[in-house]
């Protein structure tokens, strides 16, 4: 499965969610998950994101991001359109430690 990481974090371009062809994405507050159970692996969100924030799950470092989109997927509603983009979202693309800043 492709897994959202730590860029994504407020930013959140949802460029993704427009190309799943499973609508596997899921809407936190600042942040979106892809549930690792739904996605086929198609590959086709990967390069779509503007904050280079969805990797494979076989990348280094990836697996704890599989474990937060498996706690969230079940708890967040489905998102499947894109909608506002957060204004500050340039401000906050490639910074780094924005894990702690995470919404649940
Ligand atoms: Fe996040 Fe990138 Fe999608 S910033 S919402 S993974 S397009």
């Amino acid at each position: 499965a492709y897994v959202v990481t730590e860029n994504c974090i407020k930013c959140k371009y949802q460029d993704c969610v427009e190309v799943c062809p499973v609508d596997c994405f899921y809407e936190g507050e600042n942040f979106l998950v892809i549930n690792p159970d739904e996605c086929i692996e198609c590959g086709v969100c990967e390069p779509e994101c503007p904050a280079e924030a969805i990797v494979p799950d076989s990348d280094p470092g990836a697996a704890e991001w599989v474990e937060i989109a498996r706690q969230y997927a079940g708890q967040w509603p489905n998102i499947t359109r894109k909608s506002d983009v957060p204004a500050d979202a340039a401000e906050w693309k490639g910074k780094p430690g924005k894990k702690a800043l995470l919404s649940s």
